[in-house]
């Protein structure tokens, strides 16, 4: 059986679930769906980073230690997911004791094949980054993440040889075209590796830092955040056994943000080298939600939660929101503003109108029984059956190419054919003679199958309305229901429900 094995990072625990983390782990809960519905075998992962500066300092922030501090943020993270409908298979923090174990056996194997040595440096540390800068990398002598002169640290470290891996990733970035997409990343990658990489710093000095891994071989140090976390995605399966392992680790396909490409692009890859462990299938990389009112941040109060968004608009409606406007590799502009749009424009108006008018009429004029459709089908029939299978086709391909965005588009321009065709054939003007009463039965037979296909294309995207659906048609809750062919959905005679509406029109103040 085909398998996939898809991962979200894991979120530092010093800030709650927003709308950031939201999308990167709706995006893989989608394709995880997709995958699932098309049945391939999918192993889901995400959690919690919790080792580190920024964790310590948060819990001294808030008055309470490292783990009672992550312990709850985690918890956080993780009733969110669970509120939200994430379809996780597990669900990783790097303070698991299996995790911490893993991470040490790894660093005694690298450390006994001579990869891990012991020696000064003095650098550019930021410790919002949690990593060293090189000068070239500093903006006016800043960090161009946080703005903050870095602080210079001389200390004896340890140090992982990734300058050695460095033709061998180049290598491999080269022969796999698709190793990190879209292209403008796999391009960054390539151009960070055309100065000369150096080492890097793998430990801190219990002195400066207690909340991490201890080094196996050395009891004065912790291990560096990055190369505790990264070793996530292959601990989590070795948990679930060897032969998850084995059957997963071939297909790993990582999302991120371009926040974090670097650690996953070149910290990781020669990390994997090292370990003798073969390389992720694929690092897939979005861009930033930007808020109209800047960078989001508690101080600005411009934080978007996701339970809120689920609460006032529905957790499809956000989902849907989400898929539809960014366009996967670029950034994209938040607002509540074009969220409304959007939803009143292509949730309410078009997709909700839809449907409530196809099953207002089956109800008004037959009382919800679906009518028999003859054995051969006008033109303007199989025009609308083609163009639906069109737009499965088409929604696959864009899928295999993370374009959400317009797989969705696909899906509206059936939509659009479809509201085309009630317009054109008008069974609200056939039903007044007696004599055409069958052929409306026809029309609305194949509206009907425009609603059960919806069901099918839009349940990764939107699932509880893809459920919402199958359940107004009283189709049973298995795939054969929504996968029969078209026109083979429904017996004749079999009873479905009056018309619902499932997303009401959210009213604002224009003129404000
Ligand atoms: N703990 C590390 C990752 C370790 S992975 C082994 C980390 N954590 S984080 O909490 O800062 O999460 C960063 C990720 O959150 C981004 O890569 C992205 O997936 C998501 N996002 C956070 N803010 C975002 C936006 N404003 N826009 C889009 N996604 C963003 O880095």
């Amino acid at each position: 059986m085909e398998r996939v094995y898809l991962t979200t990072p894991l979120y530092y625990v010093n800030a709650e679930p927003h709308l950031g983390h939201t999308y990167t782990t709706v995006i893989v809960d989608t394709l995880s769906r997709y995958h699932r519905n098309a049945g391939r075998e999918t192993f889901f992962l995400t959690g919690t980073d919790e080792h580190g500066d920024k964790i310590a300092q948060a819990a001294k922030e808030n008055g309470t230690d490292p783990k009672a501090y992550a312990d709850r943020i985690s918890q956080l993270f993780r009733s969110t997911w669970d509120q939200c409908g994430i379809t996780y298979s597990h669900f990783i923090r790097t303070t698991d004791a299996y995790h911490v174990e893993f991470v040490q056996k790894v660093l005694r194997d690298i450390y006994d094949k001579g990869d891990i040595y012991f020696g000064e440096y003095g650098g550019f540390y930021c410790y919002g980054c949690e990593r060293f800068y090189t000068e070239k990398e500093l903006v006016d002598g800043q960090c161009p993440d946080h703005q903050k002169a870095p602080d210079y640290i001389s200390e004896k470290n340890y140090f992982f040889r990734m300058g050695k891996y460095q033709d061998q990733l180049i290598d491999a970035i080269h022969s796999r075209p698709d190793f990190i997409r879209p292209e403008r990343y796999r391009a960054e990658v390539l151009a960070f590796l055309r100065e000369p990489l150096e080492d890097l710093c793998i430990s801190r000095p219990k002195t400066r830092l207690q909340w991490g891994i201890p080094l196996p071989f050395d009891g004065n140090y912790v291990t560096y955040v990055w190369f505790d976390a990264l070793l996530n995605y292959v601990s989590a399966l070795n948990h679930r056994g060897e032969d998850i392992f084995q059957a997963f680790w071939p297909r790993a396909n990582h999302f991120i943000a371009k926040d974090i490409l670097k650690p996953h692009g070149i910290y990781w890859p020669t990390m994997l080298m090292a370990a003798g462990l073969p390389l992720y299938e694929r690092l897939n990389v979005h861009g930033y939600w930007i808020m109209d009112s800047g960078k989001m941040s508690k101080s600005l109060g411009n934080v978007i939660r996701p339970l809120e968004m689920k609460e006032r608009f529905g957790m499809d409606a956000f989902r849907y929101f989400l898929l539809r406007e960014m366009a996967f590799g670029q950034d994209a502009k938040f607002s509540e503003e074009a969220l409304v749009t959007r939803i009143n424009a292509d949730l309410a108006n078009n997709l909700g109108n839809l449907v409530s008018r196809v099953l207002a009429m089956q109800q008004k004029y037959f009382a919800g029984v679906v009518q028999a459709l003859s054995a051969s089908w006008p033109a303007e029939d199989c025009a609308l059956r083609d163009k639906f299978a069109q737009a499965e086709g088409e929604l696959n391909g864009f899928i295999a190419e993370l374009q959400f965005h317009r797989a969705l588009e696909a899906i509206w321009s059936a939509l659009d054919h479809a509201n085309r065709y009630i317009v054109q054939t008008a069974p609200f003007t056939m039903i007044k003679e007696p004599a055409k009463q069958s052929r409306v039965g026809e029309i609305l037979h194949h509206l009907l199958e425009v609603v059960r296909t919806l069901a099918r294309l839009l349940a990764p995207f939107m699932p509880d309305t893809a459920n919402e659906l199958r359940a107004l048609l009283a189709l049973p809750d298995d795939k054969t229901a929504l996968h029969a062919p078209w026109g083979q959905g429904f017996q004749p005679g079999h009873q479905i429900d009056g018309p619902k509406v499932l997303f009401p029109r959210i009213e604002t103040d224009a003129k404000k």
